[in-house]
């Protein structure tokens, strides 16, 4: 199979294995182009790609920028703060007046959870969510299997605690759907407070314990706790969230041997984790920032739907 099943990708929950190996395998070959002195391949010439970011964003804007641009696609960069948004245009309005200007593809974060699928009944392009609201980001828990499956040589039986805001975490929920495609065995950890209702359906482990948490794990993905949350009381202060749920050089010797340390970014250093334990030899945090943009080349490239050689 050389074909994803979908034209869009949205989120892990309903993507089969097929899918993600597929993209991960072809991630491969692309980690490879990046590391050459030119790192350029033509294989999106003629494409071209709109990057719509309606939140603030790093490395993911940067990421895609990058695997565009890496790919010979023409991209176009859209941002609120210099758009008509700011005179109240609405998102189906903006989107198809860009949609007429002949984009092929549309990368998009939003704030409101949902906000990709329904571009999908605006526009012909292939849309790719980079982050909705506390809903999915699927191409970072894309690059998050893709750093643990390197280490690892793979994904199936692989024991991984999700740490931090459940609720709210749109990683978390990407990497708890894809993971479980891939067989892992994943668990999850945060203040009851940040756990949502329907945690119990989610088919995992759940603490609220994070020493507990840690025994017996080979990989351990910490979440930036959002400051705002505690103005909102679901956490009484930053240094009880610390002492309970940061990630300290203490806890470590929990976890199993060749363990590995992971954060999405970008990280509240002395909050969530320590800085000692975020520039530890075990952490994988900037080799998940550079296989980003292989996995994000890739999917570009599958969605296309281009049968060019790849690299
Ligand atoms: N990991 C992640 O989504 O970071 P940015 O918000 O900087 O894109």
């Amino acid at each position: 199979m050389s074909q994803l099943s979908s034209r869009h990708l949205l989120g892990l929950e309903d993507t089969p294995e097929s899918d993600i190996t597929l993209i991960l395998n072809t991630a491969e070959t692309f980690s490879e182009v990046i590391e050459r002195t030119i790192k350029k391949v033509p294989t999106l010439r003629g494409i071209t790609i709109v990057n719509l970011f309606y939140e603030p964003s790093t490395r993911t804007r940067i990421s895609f920028e990058l695997a565009e641009k890496r790919l010979s696609a023409d991209i176009v960069n859209f941002s609120t703060s210099t758009s008509s948004v700011k005179k109240g245009e609405s998102l189906r309005d903006t989107v198809q007046n860009i949609e007429a200007m002949k984009i092929d593809m549309a990368v998009v974060r939003h704030s409101s959870p949902g906000a990709p699928y329904f571009l999908t009944n605006c526009m012909d392009a292939n849309i790719i969510n980079a982050g909705d609201g506390s809903h999915e980001h699927p191409t970072q828990a894309l690059l998050d299997m893709f750093t643990m499956r390197r280490k690892y040589g793979r994904l199936k039986g692989l024991r991984v605690l999700l740490v931090g805001d459940v609720k709210h975490s749109r990683v978390i929920r990407s990497n708890l759907w894809g993971l479980q495609t891939m067989g892992a065995d994943v668990a999850l950890c945060g203040p009851s407070t940040l756990l949502p209702r329907e945690v119990e359906q989610f088919g995992c482990d759940v603490y609220t314990n994070l020493d507990e948490a840690l025994e017996g794990v080979d990989v351990v993905n910490v979440m930036r706790i959002q400051l705002e949350r505690q103005q909102a009381g679901l956490f009484p202060s930053q240094r009880e969230y610390t002492n309970l749920f940061g990630l300290t050089k203490d806890r470590l010797k929990r976890l199993n041997k060749n363990f590995t340390i992971m954060h999405p970014g970008p990280i509240n250093r002395g909050v969530e984790i320590s800085s000692e334990v975020a520039d530890s030899e075990n952490s994988v945090i900037l080799e998940q920032v550079t296989n980003g943009q292989a996995v994000r080349m890739a999917v570009l490239y599958l969605l296309s739907g281009r049968k060019e050689e790849l690299a």
